[in-house]
């Protein structure tokens, strides 16, 4: 591959200076003349009726310039009905006949002060008549448990059972799975055959608790309705584009009323695409008719944001005794709280794998919990668990090696570069020769993503000084701006610092998706390249003029345009500006836009040493590797850092995060003081093994890496903790508890981990 000058590099961010001094101007910092704060009533209950709600006393309370409820606004079309990423929502403002989750909002207030709108708050009225609750999609099921959606549908099984509360269903086949037209065979023929030529089969089934995002910064939006109905919203998002959209959909107002100014963002990982909070903000500064500003607290995020959803799959996999696949079915129930969406993540049980016949059915399953949404590479950390926890099952009982159990079946292919990290990843961790003390074992897993691509554009314009200017809708999140100023750096040939990057809100700047789906670089990098391709074009035409040459023989670099072989003669990238500026053509300004072309799915193999206290079921993660293909990187150090967040996300669902819910639907650990994030001390050092097999369609290469990275961690932890202890834990996170009382178990000869 061609030897880039920035691209590649590892250039600080260009954020970098704002970030570490506290410059950076998140929402919060901002104080609008006359800003009223927004708060919530919400529900003590996780299933009850609503009698009644009287808002009058905090109508009448001095300070309050808003309530709203359900039904004050029945007059206009209050139902969001919007695809985003994956997750479809559907609901309404505020419970009005029925709430159906903990903490489930009923109204809200806008006042002068927080203590005015708690106030307020605390004068409403309500009347509940409380109804059971079921918070386990085990139960939630069954005959007899509370329906919580009447709309939801029953569904019986092939073999008879009956399934309640289930809110859609999705089914895919493969191979032998696929029934042909006319086909009498039944469901059992069927799945005989394509598990005929398996010498083994297993079966098991696995738990994955729900997980929080836990992005540092909670959900916030300030809004402003001025006379003319014009809305401005500023807002912590992944895409600003995507809140104008949301906004326009669900209070039906046109797109060309809405302003979203996009500020600095303190993580999303899947939460921030718009409808937590910026529409309440929206309808209560309509209310009120001052600017109000709505800010989650970390109660409120655990309580009624949109978190993993939990999932319980059972999988079947049939092998030969050489280890190769021959088939697998996987039966999944994911909780979807109140509302539906992620079954179809079920899929990603195929893995990078050959599996001749495959098949799923997969169920979205209502319980008295929030509606779920993205967490980074939605699904997918749920379904590796399931699928790779029980290859580490089947190596084990085939007396084979886990890493070459992977490799036997591995797809390869195109742009495929899966075997490449996983031996890589072995031999950096030192796999095929590793030892192990006391309590101590190793665990390996896969997972894998492919990054989405969305429409995306850019303007990049050439400045009398010759520094290049980037100007596009991009949220960064991850350090994309630095990656796109690279990008039209190795383009233009200017210096990485000589590159600015400007975002506009959605008044200014060109159409671009949200930074989500690990979309960012490989869309708007093509778009920024595109653009400044355009640029670079305009240059080499005014550079063949002035130096009488042709475009052709021209190159540019250290910005300057010279003749190919003579470096004498040359004119700088300034002097280009300055001459269009003057010209009849006028200034240097190319656009780039991209929209959907496919990128290849890219594997991400970690592995971990850890070691085990049975006594307290402790867990200490002694080193990590993490091998990623990235496609290219364009800059390594910003690569490196998605891997290890990614990393750490995973360690983190692996053995402490849940969301924990009392049998009456209660949220028990609403809080970071008992939802236990991982910390420094629970994360060793990492290291992360890129590996670049370009994809076709990504700039210089690029593939998504926002993603993959937290795929593989909660099955390396289970079968890390297996091999330090015997134990085999098919429940995610194995925290403490879970641990011990599976030792336990053990012990006492059951055999049984859940
Ligand atoms: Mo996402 S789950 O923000 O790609």
């Amino acid at each position: 591959m061609a030897e880039f000058a920035v691209v590649g590099k590892r250039v600080p961010r260009v954020d970098a200076v704002e970030k570490v001094t506290g410059r950076a101007r998140y929402t919060a910092d901002l104080h609008l003349p006359g800003m009223l704060i927004g708060m919530f009533l919400r529900s003590p209950y996780a299933h009850a009726r609503i009698l009644s709600i009287d808002t009058s006393e905090a109508e009448k309370l001095p300070g309050v310039h808003a309530v709203i409820t359900q039904k004050s606004l029945a007059d206009m079309l209050m139902v969001t009905e919007d695809e985003v990423h994956g997750t479809r929502r559907v609901q309404k403002f505020f419970a009005d006949e029925k709430v159906r989750y903990y903490g489930e909002k009923i109204a809200a207030v806008a006042a002068e002060t927080r203590e005015i709108a708690e106030e307020a708050i605390a004068r409403i009225k309500v009347e509940y008549e409380p109804l059971p609750a079921v918070v386990d999609v085990r139960d939630a099921v069954k005959e007899g448990a509370p329906i919580i959606n009447e709309d939801s549908k029953v569904v019986t099984l092939p073999d008879g059972r009956k399934l309640y509360n289930v809110a859609a269903e999705v089914h895919g086949a493969e191979g032998a799975f696929v029934r042909a037209e006319g086909d009498t065979r039944t469901d059992e023929e069927i799945e005989r055959e394509a598990f005929k030529d398996a010498d083994l089969i297993f079966e098991n089934t696995y738990i994955i608790h729900r997980a929080h995002q836990s992005y540092i910064e909670p959900q916030i939006a300030i809004a402003d309705v001025d006379p003319t109905g014009k809305v401005t919203v500023w807002t912590s998002t992944q895409g600003h584009f995507a809140v104008r959209s949301n906004l326009a959909k669900s209070l039906n107002i046109p797109l060309s009323k809405i302003n979203v100014i996009g500020m600095t963002i303190g993580g999303g990982f899947g939460a921030k695409f718009g409808g937590i909070v910026d529409t309440y903000a929206v309808l209560l500064a309509m209310k009120a008719k001052r600017p109000v500003k709505v800010a989650y607290t970390r109660r409120e995020e655990f309580l009624d944001a949109t978190p993993a959803p939990g999932a319980v799959i059972t999988v079947k996999t049939g092998v030969k005794r050489d280890g190769t696949i021959v088939a697998r079915k996987a039966f999944a129930l994911w909780d979807t709280g109140v509302a539906s969406g992620g079954s179809y993540a079920t899929r990603r049980l195929k893995g990078v794998y050959n599996i001749p016949n495959f098949k799923f059915d997969s169920y979205d399953i209502n319980t008295n919990k929030p509606k779920p949404g993205a967490y980074r590479a939605p699904g997918a950390p749920q379904a590796s668990f399931a699928s790779e926890v029980q290859l580490d099952e089947i190596a084990h009982a085939l007396g084979m090696d886990p890493a070459e159990l992977r490799l036997k079946n591995m797809r390869e292919g195109d742009q495929l570069a899966f075997k490449e990290v996983l031996r890589k990843t072995c031999d950096a961790a030192g796999w095929w020769t590793r030892t192990k003390g006391p309590n101590e074992g190793w665990g390996l897993a896969c997972g894998e993503w492919t990054n989405g691509a969305g429409p995306a554009s850019a303007v990049v314009s050439l400045h009398e000084d010759g520094s290049v200017h980037v100007f596009y809708g991009l949220m960064d999140l991850t350090g994309t701006d630095t990656a796109c100023a690279q990008i039209a750096a190795e383009v233009l040939g200017v210096p990485y610092e000589k590159v600015r990057i400007v975002r506009g809100d959605t008044d200014s700047a060109p159409y671009g998706t949200a930074s989500g789906g690990s979309v960012v670089t490989f869309s708007y990098g093509n778009a920024v390249k595109r653009a400044a391709e355009e640029v670079r074009k305009r240059v080499l035409e005014m550079a063949a003029e002035a130096l009488e040459a042709n475009p052709d023989d021209l190159e540019i670099a250290n910005e300057k345009v010279f003749v190919r072989g003579n470096p004498d003669s040359a004119i700088t990238l300034a002097q280009i500006a300055q001459s269009a500026v003057r010209s009849t053509s006028g200034p240097i300004v190319g656009h780039g836009s991209f929209a959907n072309e496919p990128s290849a799915q890219t594997v991400a193999v970690q592995i971990a040493k850890v070691r085990v206290d049975p006594e307290t079921g402790n867990v200490q993660v002694l080193a990590y590797w993490n091998g990623l293909d990235c496609g290219k990187a364009i800059n390594p150090m910003a690569v490196e850092g998605q891997m290890e967040g990614g990393v750490v996300q995973g360690i983190g669902w692996g053995l402490f995060e849940h969301m924990l819910y009392a049998p009456d639907g209660r949220m028990l650990n609403p809080g970071l003081l008992d939802y236990r994030l991982p910390t420094a001390l629970d994360v060793p050092k990492i290291e992360s093994i890129l590996v670049e097999e370009p994809t076709r369609h990504g700039p210089f290469g690029v593939k998504g890496v926002g993603e993959p990275p937290i795929t593989p961690g909660l099955a390396v932890m289970s079968n890390a903790i297996f091999d330090a202890t015997g134990v085999r834990v098919r429940e995610a996170p194995i925290t403490p508890e879970r641990l011990v009382m599976a030792i336990l178990a053990q012990q006492r000869g059951n055999g049984k981990a859940d």
